[in-house]
């Protein structure tokens, strides 16, 4: 058998196995549209993070396995206590998340006493548990704009985030977190520019944990389930994406007449991938399905705590 061949075999295995197990075991996948795409492809139900935490707490299973990073299966026990949550690889974590640790964030909280705090979902759970409402890259905006003009507002962790808000919504009184994502922070402005020239018909979509001067080469500028939809809408069949490459397996797979072309980094690599993401494989995936091992375990008051948050985000939208 040819090399290809038999990597591709050899991966068919390895997703009849999952499905076995699944079935065997009624266990149902969530994934992250930035997991590997033969990840993507066992998922029972693929998303962006806002999408992920409502369908792990509106779905009728036992048990859940969330491909993705670790506080989103967090996210899924917070909402979900009842269900058991596997995670395939708890050392996938995020750089937000880790960024921003809730010790701190107590001592920050100390400075504003009177500010509202507003975390990104991007956070632990004991963050989540010191927060007054969450917010994801979906609605962030809306989030925001729910809260009494004259009230302060201590955004946390991702100051990308939350300057990309405050441009829209001229809010002043926003004080922000030193934190963010090392993945779309290094994408490069100029390399941007040169597929432009290249591409010139092409849009761009880009997710708003990128940097400003980034920020500010969108036609459209969203989540990655806005970014997905933006590019379904539009007439435009070439996009330049500019956030994490595994959101390109489903563009690929929802729209195979367009064309996406990954922006590089200012490292000049071609593809600018989340290795936290990346570390949720097959292999992993089997093992956790045959152990019903690790799980997401909480301490109840702070889930409950950060159930508050969360659910504040929800009624907002
Ligand atoms: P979404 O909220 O768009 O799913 O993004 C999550 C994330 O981790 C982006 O880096
Ligand atoms: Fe975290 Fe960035 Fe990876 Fe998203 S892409 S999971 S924000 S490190």
């Amino acid at each position: 058998m040819e090399k290809g061949n038999e990597k591709l075999y050899f991966m068919e295995n390895l997703i009849n196995r999952i499905e076995e197990l699944k079935r065997e075991k009624g266990v149902v996948i969530l994934a992250h549209y930035y997991c590997r795409p033969e990840v993507q492809k066992v998922a029972d139900f693929l998303g962006d993070s806002l999408a992920l935490s409502v369908k792990a707490r509106d779905i009728d299973a036992k048990t859940i396995l969330f491909a993705g990073v670790h506080f989103m299966g967090e996210t899924a026990k917070v909402l979900s206590p009842e269900k058991k949550v596997l995670i395939s690889n708890p050392e996938a974590t995020c750089s937000l998340a880790e960024s921003c640790k809730a010790e701190a964030l107590a001592e920050m909280k100390k400075k504003y006493p009177n500010a509202l705090v507003v975390a990104y979902v991007n956070t632990t759970v004991e963050v989540k548990a010191l927060t007054d409402i969450c917010c994801t890259s979906s609605n962030a905006l809306q989030v925001v704009q729910s809260i009494p003009e004259d009230k302060d507002i201590l955004f946390v962790p991702d100051k990308n985030l939350g300057s990309y808000i405050q441009k829209i919504t001229g809010r002043q009184n926003m004080i922000f977190w030193d934190g963010g994502c090392h993945v779309h922070e290094k994408f490069s402005k100029e390399g941007i520019l040169e597929l432009k020239k290249a591409y010139p018909e092409a849009k761009v979509v880009v997710h708003p944990e990128c940097r400003g001067e980034v920020a500010e080469l969108a036609d459209y500028c969203g989540s990655t389930a806005g970014i997905l939809s933006y590019c379904g809408a539009n007439d435009c069949d070439t996009f330049i994406v500019v956030t994490e490459p595994g959101i390109l397996a489903e563009m690929e797979k929802k729209y195979p007449a367009k064309k996406f072309i990954p922006a590089p980094s200012v490292e000049g690599k071609a593809c600018n991938e989340c290795e936290y993401m990346k570390m949720i494989t097959l292999e992993s995936i089997i093992a956790c399905l045959e152990n019903e091992s690790p799980e997401i375990l909480l301490d109840e008051e702070v889930r409950q705590k950060a159930s508050k948050s969360i659910e504040a985000m929800v009624k907002v939208g």
